[in-house]
């Protein structure tokens, strides 16, 4: 009897342990589904918790003191110090986004695509899926660049134009064709560029948002009325000497598919209203993409190291050089005076 008490009291102290253990078993599985197991220690939440390891931004310490990183509308303006590219391009790869980028070789031009991909592989999103949209008249010219990996070339044929001029018009209608036949199903994003430059430094994902645009440099300290702006009034381009925030370059600008769909299409109505009207833009489809984004505001901008012209850094005295490069501090993107030589060739060459 007495061994019968002494086994259901220790049966009945098992029991207490089941019962105290069960819910802790309970609970540590579950405490490991949700934090610890493998699946939860990759992907997104390492990523989340790798962003923590930036430096903090301080409220009271701006990034640039000696130029405007901001227009009164809020877009950002993109320059040397403003931004932590680790951190972007993180965020970015979150997306899984493609860029495309689209580029004319047309006529003599195409001799210039040989640099413009090599110094693009070398600087120009590095690291992320690219397309190259290639349009050109001479396909088979079109060289042979070794691309990096989630990176390929796409060529597409256009007609030839004699005049530069017409050349660089029709980007605009050929781009908002391209962009509802196959942009909005191939890429996120596009970054609508000349071929006549080269990558020198970084160009990476901080210049992409909805839509974006290049100041020019030539005039970033320039008063609006000296602005090369349409000013023949009949122009569907034509800006008054009191209206104007930067001078956009046509070298460079871009955004979201819808967003350059939507420029590209309205620059090319406005052009063809203009030609019907006999009427062709100072700056062709520039002065045109400078009237569209007067009343589209871009939401962000690319200062001048992202379109340089080295025959103006050529041309400065020292002092004024030296203050130049106090302000720019990388130059990213320039259009070479070598470069310009070869389209000299050309019957009407574009300088
Ligand atoms: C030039 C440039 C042209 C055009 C012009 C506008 O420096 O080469 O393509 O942008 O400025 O005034
Ligand atoms: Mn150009």
């Amino acid at each position: 009897m007495a061994k019968l008490l002494q086994l259901l009291s220790k049966q009945c102290y098992s029991l207490q342990k089941v019962i105290f253990l069960f819910p802790t078993v309970i609970a540590f599985i579950f405490f490991y589904c949700c934090y610890l197991h493998p699946k939860y220690l990759t992907g997104t939440d390492t990523a989340v918790s790798e962003f923590l390891k930036y430096s903090q931004p301080k409220v009271l310490t701006p990034s640039r003191k000696d130029v405007l990183v901001l227009t009164p509308w809020l877009a950002p303006i993109v320059w040397e110090g403003t931004f932590d590219i680790n951190l972007l391009n993180k965020q970015f790869r979150l997306q899984n986004a493609t860029v495309g980028l689209t580029v004319f070789a047309v006529n003599k031009y195409i001799l210039l695509l040989e640099p413009f991909l090599k110094t693009a592989e070398k600087h120009f999103m590095v690291g992320h899926s690219l397309n190259y949209y290639i349009f050109t008249d001479q396909p088979h010219l079109v060289p042979q660049v070794p691309l990096e990996k989630g990176r390929q070339v796409v060529v597409l044929r256009v007609p030839s134009y004699d005049r530069w001029e017409d050349i660089s018009m029709n980007r605009m209608e050929i781009i908002s064709n391209a962009s509802r036949e196959r942009f909005f199903r191939e890429v996120d994003y596009l970054v609508c560029t000349d071929v006549d430059l080269e990558f020198s430094d970084h160009v990476g994902v901080e210049i992409l948002s909805s839509l974006f645009a290049t100041i020019h440099q030539d005039f970033f300290v320039v008063e609006r009325q000296f602005f090369t702006n349409e000013r023949k009034p009949e122009s569907q381009a034509y800006i008054s000497e009191e209206e104007g925030d930067f001078y956009y370059t046509g070298a460079l600008f871009g955004g979201s598919v819808r967003e350059v769909y939507r420029l590209t299409r309205a620059c090319y109505q406005a052009i063809k209203i203009d030609k019907a009207n006999h009427l062709e833009a100072e700056w062709q489809e520039e002065s045109h993409l400078n009237k569209y984004l007067l009343y589209h505001k871009p939401t962000k901008l690319l200062s001048p190291e992202y379109m340089c012209y080295s025959r103006l850094l050529n041309d400065l005295e020292y002092q004024q050089l030296q203050a130049w490069t106090r302000i720019l501090k990388r130059i990213r993107i320039i259009i070479s005076s070598k470069k310009l030589k070869v389209t000299e060739n050309n019957a009407s060459p574009k300088v």
